[in-house]
């Protein structure tokens, strides 16, 4: 959710912040601002609305090489120039950038500040008043802010200046993700890799609750207390070009149609020197010894559990159950004697999940996490970790991501599985020329969306067995795009209640790809033809009616949902398209969700 870009060096810090927060721009956020130290003082940029408006108001006669930016997603008082960040404390001496939420806000004001006048409504203007008060109280900078620290409920990454110091750029961090960049002659801190990944590849790791002194020649990580941390730097494997959208007009479409390259680049990935899928075997290890494997997910991560949880128990015979993350904590179900906590998150950053991670650490149980993110908090904080390989995903809907999800939870499910009678390298080769295929007639998608979909209010996507898992992914998927109302339905449920919202014209999607269902799917759809509804049927070689719109070339009947997703997210692509909607920063969304 949102970001905070800052760079301290010799080059003028303008431009490295303003093209750094566009590319934290698929994170999601609502406002931009900018703070920049020189010789005259402190200037502050910042307003609502899109990095394309500050670039507008910021005033390129002021120089710099010290700077903080910040983009942010309102959860404390309306998206407006007021509270947008960066905030400063009452004295002008401390300008700050959040990104979190601080739980404890209205306690610590009544505490501590009860006489400040406060500008805005955000929970981050608290922050700054209260490094503000320690420092005010004799305490030096360090510990003030150390101070503030330890007072402060809540998830943070925070960069601050002090005017009275045009030398330093401080930091710290909890829940909220945050790095330090290392260069020569300049450091910068970034929200993540990509943010600063044109200037260098070079990343400190920051943990919770870590405070950091930043020069342009130096870097100095500290507890909480103050005690220093020795910590060795990473290299992040970004390629810069990865995250440039190149000739396509929307990140979502270049991600749709990279699903193909992806299976296969997953393919080299889990292969060994001699050709077999090859997952280290301490993870294996870990699955096998487990008596029932625990997904826990969110959002379209968890509708790839869902199908994950078919593979693992009909390749593998694993018991596995996936759980909302937000939910588990309330509805914490029956643990086995042995479970194993298996996270799916693209972004390896998503609060909720990490909240569950967090907890079930705690009570001493084993935990592997699925993610496209190297380095990831899920990822560091768990025991294992299973890499997706499907290369940056900056489109806020979640696509090849996905794909990769389930491709990769096959490969598992199959090495785990003492019979293996599937060839999943076979079987993926031919799945990602039939994945190719789908994304090639990209017309037939475009017609349907502006035939059916462009002016429609609601929609629903019907499907059974594994197809009523596509079905979940695929409503989320135009509803988050196009704001459709759109729900994905079991296709024999819908007779017990929702077929009552079925009108003239109201489309209903079948995903019809098991045998086992085909018969049962098709009566479902006279149902809603009857009742007025226009129908389209995705189904597969073997199974299709001549009448069906879209019919895809056959894959292995376990792998269907990898290919069959494909049509509904470019059906979502258009219908969002032909509506004129921001397909790849859709409102109110975040691409990562650091809060709770
Ligand atoms: C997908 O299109 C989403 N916008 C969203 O549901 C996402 O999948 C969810 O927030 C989980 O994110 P994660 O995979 O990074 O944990
Ligand atoms: N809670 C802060 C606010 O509402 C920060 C939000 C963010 O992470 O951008 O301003």
């Amino acid at each position: 959710m949102c970001g905070i870009v800052g760079y301290i060096g010799n080059k003028d810090v303008k431009e490295i912040i303003l093209s750094g927060l566009e590319k934290l721009e698929y994170r999601g956020y609502d406002s931009a601002g900018l703070a920049m130290i020189n010789k005259d003082g402190m200037h502050i940029f910042k307003d609502k609305g899109r990095i394309f408006n500050l670039r507008k108001i910021v005033n390129n006669d002021v120089e710099s090489t010290l700077g903080i930016g910040h983009t942010r997603w309102a959860t404390h008082g309306v998206p407006n120039k007021i509270n947008s960040h960066p905030h400063q404390s009452s004295s002008k001496r401390f300008t700050l950038v959040h990104n979190g939420v601080i739980e404890n806000d209205d306690v610590l004001k009544y505490e501590y500040l009860s006489k400040v006048k406060f500008e805005s409504d955000t929970d981050t203007e608290v922050i700054v008043q209260l490094i503000q008060k320690f420092v005010e109280d004799g305490e030096p900078v360090d510990l003030a802010i150390r101070h503030t620290m330890s007072e402060i409920h809540g998830s943070y990454a925070l960069a601050i200046l002090d005017k009275e110091d045009n030398n330093t750029i401080y930091a710290a961090k909890n829940k909220s993700p945050l790095l330090v960049g290392i260069g020569e002659g300049f450091n910068m801190i970034g929200s993540d890799a990509m943010a600063m990944i044109n200037h260098t590849d070079n990343f400190y790791e920051l943990h919770d609750k870590e405070f950091v002194k930043i020069t342009k020649d130096n870097v100095e990580i500290y507890t909480i207390y103050g005690n220093k941390i020795q910590r060795e730097p990473y290299k992040a494997e970004i390629d810069a070009t990865d995250i440039e959208k190149g000739t396509y007009p929307h990140y979502m479409l270049k991600e749709i149609e990279e699903q193909p390259f992806v299976i296969r680049r997953i393919m080299a990935n889990y292969k060994d020197e001699n050709g077999n899928l090859h997952i280290d075997e301490e993870v294996l290890q870990a699955v096998k010894q487990c008596d029932k494997v625990y997904i826990i997910a969110c959002g379209t991560s968890y509708h790839a559990g869902l199908v994950g949880k078919h593979f693992l128990e009909n390749i593998a015979g694993k018991h596995t159950e996936v759980i909302i993350s937000s939910e588990f904590v309330y509805n914490t179900p029956l643990l086995s004697g042995k479970p194993l906590f298996l996270f799916i998150s693209q972004s390896g950053e998503t609060a909720d999940s990490r909240a569950v991670l967090v907890k079930v650490k705690e009570m001493g149980y084993t935990t592997l996490t699925l993610t496209n993110v190297k380095g990831s908090t899920l990822s560091r904080e768990a025991d294992y970790t299973l890499l997706l390989h499907a290369g940056p995903e900056i489109a806020v809907a979640s696509t090849k991501a996905y794909t990769a999800q389930m491709a990769v939870l096959a490969i598992l499910a199959t090495l785990v599985s003492n019979n293996i009678n599937i060839d999943l390298m076979k079987e993926f080769a031919i799945l990602a020329n039939v994945m190719e295929t789908l994304c090639d007639n990209k017309d037939i998608y475009d017609k349907l969306a502006y035939q059916y979909l462009k002016d429609s209010r609601s929609c629903f996507y019907i499907g059974r067995h594994i197809d009523y898992y596509v079905c979940l992914e695929a409503a989320l998927k135009l509803k988050e795009i196009s704001y459709i109302q759109t729900e994905g339905f079991a296709a024999g449920e819908l007779k017990h209640g929702t077929i009552a919202l079925i009108e003239k014209g109201t489309p209903v999607i079948a995903i019809i790809t098991q045998e086992c269902i085909n018969l049962n799917t098709r009566s479902n759809i006279k149902e809603v033809k009857a009742r007025g509804a226009a129908s389209i049927v995705i189904s597969t070689k073997k199974l299709s009616a001549e009448t069906d719109e879209i019919i895809m070339n056959d894959v292995h009947g376990l792998l269907t949902p990898i290919a069959s997703v494909i049509p509904t997210q470019l059906l979502a692509y258009y219908a969002a398209l032909h509506k004129g909607c921001d397909i790849d920063k859709p409102r109110n969304l975040a691409k990562s969700v650091t809060v709770e």
